[in-house]
């Protein structure tokens, strides 16, 4: 077994697998949330259908795309092998656990709380990603260019009520979520030190309460403007 294969099914490797991964869509989110901010701007979409547009053609971009599903779906397999890996070392439990006293919700619920993003990211690629690339989409003139309408399909996606109840639930789950996964990838990556970690805790709670506020405005806001 070479080094590599040994690292990734030992415990360790698993979590750094996860802690990489996860940082990566981390990142992800926050350059997906400034781009979609661009949705609640004054300029009737054309800002946000320009950013689509070139998104869509930049060859770096779909290099980056492609790594984004790889990483998504490693992130997901490695939750799964982790958990076992975790049952097969203690497969009865600690007699005094007190889970509730020396752990937080969040940190106990993680598989929960990722099956329900996979859920809403499968909805949420099939309702936009799938429409964009492989649906009928609406055009739009823009300087005598013609763009596909990405905004048109994203409002009109938002003026439903329940469409948007399901965004803004799953933007509460996906805080829990990151409440946990920011400090933890911190640990995991062993950059936790009596100096830093307070501050990595204090960033990572911010983080994870301004990133899914910011993404359930979004909604919000178009369909109030809907109205
Ligand atoms: C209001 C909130 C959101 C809006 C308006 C939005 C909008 C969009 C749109 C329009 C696309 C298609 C882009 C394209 O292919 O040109 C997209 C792709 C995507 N979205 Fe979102 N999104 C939101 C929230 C989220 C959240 C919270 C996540 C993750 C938890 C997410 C994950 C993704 C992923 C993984 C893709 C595929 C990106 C790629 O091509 O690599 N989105 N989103």
């Amino acid at each position: 077994m070479s080094w590599v294969t040994k690292t990734l099914s030992s415990t360790l490797g698993r979590k750094l697998l996860m802690a990489l991964t996860g940082l990566f869509l981390i990142l992800f989110l926050v350059v997906h949330l400034a781009g979609n901010l661009q949705l609640l701007l004054p300029d009737n979409g054309k800002s946000f259908n320009l950013y689509a547009e070139s998104m869509a053609t930049n060859p770096l971009i779909r290099i980056v795309s492609i790594g984004n599903f790889a990483f998504i779906i490693l992130h997901v397999i490695y939750s799964i092998l982790l958990t076992q890996l975790n049952k097969k070392s203690r497969p009865i439990g600690y007699v005094e656990s007190a889970a509730s006293t020396n752990s937080t919700w969040s940190s106990r619920n993680m598989g929960i709380l990722g099956t329900i993003i996979l859920l809403f990211l499968l909805v949420h690629l099939k309702g936009f990603y799938y429409e964009i690339k492989f649906g009928e989409m609406p055009m739009v003139d823009i300087a005598g260019v013609t763009y596909k309408n990405v905004f048109a399909i994203v409002a009109a996606a938002y003026s439903n009520v329940l469409y948007v109840a399901f965004y803004v639930l799953c933007m509460g789950f996906l805080a829990f979520h990151l409440s946990h996964g920011f400090a933890s990838a911190f640990q995991t990556l062993g950059l936790n030190h009596v100096k830093y970690s307070p501050l990595i805790q204090k960033v990572g709670i911010g983080f994870s309460i301004l990133v899914p506020v910011l993404f359930a405005l979004i909604p919000i806001v178009m369909y109030i403007q809907s109205l």
